[in-house]
């Protein structure tokens, strides 16, 4: 198992530090939560602190959108060179041709798909992209409990990647700590977001590790 913190548990007044502290401790990318107050009711951080997360970060960005204007926040994140950037499917018209717009740029592309979204809606675009990110709270807030039903889901979507495209990686996102994380890695996961299960934890290297199932 891959796994990915989410920031929006850090320290935000020793950001730099969080971030090289977590890469320190094994991450494998740091995740980059961005809301813009419209598609969730919070707002976090823009492309002026993300460019210091960038600097400090010594393990690839992951950048998950939380947005009404999906290409607009593409163009401006695009220049910091994250690995991935994702976006909601449930707000962007035409995902199609949004994945081969982050590609042009030589970032990999994600769809992110909310609790209620099925693993089918992203079936006939799993072969153009290269990760499927999947909610396990309602996005908005780190520290939620998880949403159980996203285990069955993530096994579905398991079926349908293997069998269009193996190379596509399963994310999940939202309440995941060392209990449910098993079931996760049975499911088909491949990566896990953790924000507040790894921020609060007095060792992140013993928290990292606890995940890498
Ligand atoms: C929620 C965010 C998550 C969040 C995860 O909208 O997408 O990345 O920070 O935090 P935890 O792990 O605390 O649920
Ligand atoms: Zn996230």
């Amino acid at each position: 198992m891959l796994v990915a913190p989410s920031i929006l548990s850090a320290d935000f007044g020793n950001l730099a530090r969080d971030v090289k502290a977590i890469c320190d401790a094994g991450c494998d990318l740091v995740h980059v939560d961005v809301m813009d107050g419209h598609f969730v009711p919070n707002l976090t951080i823009g492309p002026v602190v993300v460019e210091s997360v960038a600097k400090a970060a010594t393990k690839p960005l992951d950048i998950h959108l939380m947005v009404e204007n999906n290409t607009f926040f593409v163009e401006l994140f695009a220049p910091l060179k994250p690995r991935y950037i994702t976006f909601h499917i449930e707000e962007e018209k035409h995902p199609h041709r949004l994945i081969q717009k982050i590609k042009t740029y030589g970032i990999k592309a994600g769809i992110v798909l909310n609790p209620h979204t099925r693993p089918e809606s992203v079936e006939y675009l799993l072969e153009e992209l290269d990760m499927v990110l999947l909610m396990s709270v309602n996005p908005g807030f780190g520290g939620q409990s998880f949403i159980p039903s996203v285990i069955k889901k993530a096994a579905r979507l398991a079926k349908l990647r293997d069998e269009l495209n193996p190379e596509c990686l399963i994310e999940v996102d939202g309440g995941v700590n060392d209990k449910n994380v098993g079931a996760l890695k049975e499911a088909g996961v491949d990566v896990v977001v953790a924000g507040s299960y790894v921020f609060k934890h007095a060792s992140y290297k013993e928290a990292i590790e606890s995940l890498k199932v």
